[in-house]
């Protein structure tokens, strides 16, 4: 019996396009080239599955051009380049790769506070030009962590991971806002405090952004949100490009009408909004908060195991419409 036909959409970890191997006739993008909608579509013809990263669109015009496809694997936890609800209206599966990232990406998050707040690469960048000839005693000063008060916004594993960091390893006051309350024993555990979002945006000294992407949260921290914010404050972004309205971030940067931001996500990344690139007080990463080299083979790997369990075994691992599975 012939082998079904898989597409691993960007380059991975070789040893696992191994692994498919062994149960599919993959095609591969190992040369990670950049594919336009059309490609993906011309390439995906034929294939019972799709490996992704996120940086795939998955939607209406998609599924339509595409009939054989039967699961769309994601690498990542969040799963906004999905139309989901065209992907079960077609009977197509989708996956993403929960709770393998969730302590790595944390720690990361509390990386960027803490890069944010100490001024980490604004110091280093003055150091390496050359500019550093004595020291002073307000030579980039920056916002106390421990013990100040830590915001998140979006409180589901990740956003849970750094508030166990703040509270039970600096010492912080960790208040939340999210759709939905966690229950009083989560709450202990992590050692947070639900508040409304214009407490959150009020109160926090260092405000975290762990909510994912959705029309519904489009634009969650504008101007008038940030207006909120102390003029002392901090905004760290590991979540999605979008959920800040960078162009009015920029601006308050400038006018330092909050302290600093640590950004790993960009609307429309990999572009950045220039006016970004500009201000000192604002930390850039290339959305790598869940890159360590075990994390990111965890992800393969789950995306692979998804991949396998569905179309050899019948039985995913880490399901998003599950409905699917019932009328398969
Ligand atoms: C995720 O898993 O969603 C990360 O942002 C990587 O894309």
């Amino acid at each position: 019996m012939s082998k079904p036909r898989i597409l691993v959409a960007r380059a991975v970890f070789p040893e696992v396009i191994d692994r498919l191997a062994v149960h599919f006739e993959v095609s591969h993008n190992q040369v990670d080239a950049a594919w336009s909608k059309a490609d993906l579509i011309a390439r995906l013809q034929g294939m019972a599955g799709a490996f992704t990263t996120g940086g795939e669109r998955i939607d209406a015009e998609v599924l339509a051009a595409c009939p054989d496809l039967r699961i769309c694997a994601n690498m990542a936890v969040g799963y906004n380049n999905f139309d989901l609800p065209a992907m079960t209206a077609r009977g197509v599966l989708g996956t993403n790769t929960p709770d393998v990232l969730t302590e790595t990406t944390a720690d990361f998050g509390f990386a960027l506070l803490m890069a944010t707040a100490r001024r980490v690469t604004e110091s280093e960048h003055y150091l390496r030009a050359g500019r550093w000839t004595k020291w002073s005693y307000d030579m980039f000063a920056g916002a106390e962590v421990h013990g100040s008060t830590l915001g998140i916004l979006g409180m589901g594993r990740i956003g849970q991971g750094i508030a166990r960091r703040g509270a039970h390893g600096f010492g912080m006051r960790v208040i939340y806002h999210n759709r939905s309350r966690l229950a009083p024993e989560v709450e202990a555990a992590c050692g947070a405090t639900y508040v409304g979002k214009d407490e959150l945006l009020r109160t926090a000294d260092h405000l975290v952004l762990v909510l994912p992407y959705s029309a519904e949260s489009h634009h969650a921290i504008g101007a008038a949100e940030i207006a909120q914010m102390k003029p002392t404050a901090t905004l760290v972004n590991i979540a999605r490009g979008g959920i800040v309205d960078d162009a009015a971030l920029a601006a308050a940067l400038r006018e330092q009408r909050i302290a600093a931001a640590g950004l790993d996500v960009f609307e429309g990344e990999p572009r950045v909004h220039p006016d970004l690139l500009t201000v000192p007080n604002v930390v850039l990463t290339p959305h790598i908060a869940s890159a360590t080299v075990q994390t990111r083979r965890a992800m393969a790997d789950l995306a692979a195991d998804n991949l396998i369990g569905y179309l050899v075994q019948g039985r995913p691992i880490t399901p998003l419409n599950p409905e699917v599975l019932g009328a398969a």
